[in-house]
Formats: C-alpha cells, structure tokens, sequence
C-alpha cells in the first residue's frame, strides 16, 4: 500500500516535470527555436563558402500538367546557405527580368514546378532610391524563389518631397496587398538591406511577430539594443491587425521600429486577456512577444553605409514622447488615412503610391 503510494507520487511528479519541460520549451518561441541546434549542419553557416544566389534555380522547371502538381516539399532542395553578395556593379532592370524568367507582371511569382505551402507579401518603404531597389531586385527575386515561396513584391511610395514616414506606408501597403490576396506572411522590408542565408525563410512565425536582421554587417552582426526591431521583420496579418498596425505619426527614420516593438508587448495585455476568456487551456501561449531569427541565420548586408556616420549616430535612440504604452490603440491601422493616386505592375514589382495627407517638411 505505501510502495503503491509512493509510486503514485512519483508517477505524479514526473508527469508535473514533463509539463513543465514543455511549457517552457513552448513558452521560449516553440519547439522549433530549441530544435533548430540538431537541423543546421556547419556549411549552412560556413560564410567563407558561399554561393551564388542563382544556383540551382534552373532546377525548377514548370511542372507539365498544373493539376497533378505536387506540394513543394517541407525543405527546399536547393538552399545553400551563405550567399555571395556585391554592390559593385548595379545590375540591369532588364538583366533582372532575364534571370527571373518565372516572375510575373508586379514582381509575382509562385513556383512553376509544385504548389505553394506559404504565401508572403514583400513591403518595402520607397523613395527614389533606384539604386538600392536594383540591387534588391536583384538578389531578393531569386531569394524567395529557392525558398519556394508565392510571393509579390509591393513598394510603397510617399507623393511628395516632404519628410518620409515609413510606418505609415507600410500601413498603406498592409492594407492594399490584402487586396490582392489572403497573404499568410507580410514581411516588412528595408530596401537597402540584403539578406546573406537562404535559410533565412521569410515565413511568418505561428505565435509571434518575428524580427528577421537580428545580424547586420553595420552593427558587427549583433543587435544594436536589445529591443531593436529595425531592418526586416514579418508578421501575420492578423498580428498585424492585433496591435493596430503601425503608428501613423512618425516623421524621418528610425523611432517608429521602437514604438513598433513597444506595440508588440502591449498587445500581449490585449491578448493574454483575448485568450483568457475564449481558451483559457492556452493561457501560456498568449502574450505576443518578438521572437529572432538566429543571428547566424539573420544576417544581412546593408548598402552604402557610412561606417563614421552610423558610429556617431546614438544606437539606443532617445525616449519617443508618443507614450505608445496608452496611444497604440487610437493611432494606427484603425485611423488610417490616405488617398491612392496610381497603383502599376511593372515587371519586377507592384508600386503603389500615395498621398498620405498632411506631411510636416523636412526638418
Ligand atoms: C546543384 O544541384 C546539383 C544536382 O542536384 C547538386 O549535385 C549540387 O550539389 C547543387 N549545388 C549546390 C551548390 O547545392
């Protein structure tokens, strides 16, 4: 009877412990951030061997009947890693389109020999900067297509010469790309950094809005701050929606990633209590949170920096006076206003501009 007894305790505990083990491996950004260590192999980050980002694409072939296509496969077969990167020569937008033969009107693309498992919208914030969009085109068209992604790329333009907001036209470009399609990943994109791994996948994560330059070659491939949420980053449509898009109000660069990231954590009060009364078993999944990718994944090279420049430039920039912790939910996708003036496919991308209304000049 008490050996029984005993038993039953033990029994007990270990199920307690295993739960535990669990809850914590789901609470630190989900079994595949802990299991990643085992699917790397070393040459995925071996940066003194890389490749070029076209290899192997020609292995994609359309597929003879559309209807018996299969499903592409979990992995992609021709990823590679470290990719070969250079900003010296400025590619051709007609090159491009000849080594992209896949891509469609808009800058569309799904893959022409299996059906796609994910859908991503590409954002990008623009402004006359056709250099660094050439240079972009260049490696991100072949990028997403060895990743076997359906993917559009969209740039978003402000009409005008007044101060540039960002965060506002990725709002715009939110709204206009679900137009288009029930995305299942927005990923927001800066048009002057270029990803170096093809493992890098510009897939949303299930549970948290996820910050993809965890690495930039700028900041000697580590975070700038710890909340940093600048460069490249992708969430769901609805994590988007959940914390009220981004912030309308923020003039220049930079700022807005802080009140982003800020929004971010908010959301999770939002959220946990959203959770709570519709699935209270899922409690510990609710707050949202950022997760990273890995920084040997996430690397990034940035164009046409000014290494004094961007050492002058404070890191941890001044608190914002936006108080976004009690703001978040009165600015953003729910007080958007903006009035489309043209939106055109060209060959290798959709441009959508826009006046999005009063603009301060530039300061
Ligand atoms: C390209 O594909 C061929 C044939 O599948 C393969 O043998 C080769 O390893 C691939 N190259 C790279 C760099 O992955």
């Amino acid at each position: 009877m008490f050996l029984s007894r005993m038993e039953n305790h033990c029994f007990l505990l270990f199920v307690f412990v295993f739960q535990a083990i669990f809850i914590l491996i789901l609470y630190r950004g989900g079994p595949s951030r802990v299991f990643r260590g085992f699917l790397e192999s070393p040459q995925v980050v071996d940066y003194s061997k890389p490749h070029d980002v076209y290899t192997n694409l020609s292995l994609f072939t359309r597929a003879p009947h559309e209807d018996t296509m299969p499903y592409c496969s979990a992995q992609s077969p021709v990823l590679v890693g470290p990719l070969t990167i250079t900003f010296r020569v400025l590619p051709s937008e007609r090159m491009i389109m000849k080594r992209n033969p896949f891509v469609q009107s808009g800058g569309h693309y799904k893959p022409p020999h299996c059906f796609p498992r994910y859908k991503s919208a590409i954002l990008v914030a623009y402004r006359n900067q056709e250099k660094y969009l050439r240079h972009l085109l260049y490696y991100i068209h072949p990028f997403l297509q060895r990743q076997q992604l359906s993917y559009t790329i969209y740039l978003i333009q402000q009409a005008g010469t007044g101060s540039f907001n960002r965060a506002k036209l990725l709002n715009v470009g939110v709204r206009e790309a679900m137009k288009d399609e029930e995305w299942d990943c927005l990923v927001l994109h800066d048009i002057d950094l270029v990803p170096e791994n093809d493992y890098n996948l510009y897939i949303c994560d299930e549970y948290y809005p996820k910050h993809m330059a965890s690495a930039m070659d700028k900041f000697q491939y580590t975070l700038p701050y710890k909340s940093f949420f600048g460069g490249v980053s992708a969430l769901t449509p609805e994590h988007y929606m959940k914390m009220n898009g981004f912030p309308n109000t923020y003039w220049g660069d930079g700022g807005e990633n802080d009140d982003i990231a800020t929004r971010v954590e908010s959301c999770q009060l939002c959220i946990g209590v959203h959770f709570f009364e519709e699935n209270p078993g899922r409690i510990h999944l609710a707050g949202m949170k950022i997760v990273r990718t890995s920084p040997h994944l996430g690397r990034y090279r940035v164009m046409d920096y000014s290494e004094e420049t961007e050492l002058q430039e404070p890191w941890r920039r001044p608190p914002s006076q936006h108080n976004t912790r009690k703001t978040w939910k009165a600015d953003g996708m729910n007080t958007l206003q903006f009035r489309l003036l043209s939106r055109t496919k060209h060959p290798l991308y959709t441009k959508i501009t826009v006046d999005i209304g009063y603009v301060p000049p530039f300061s």
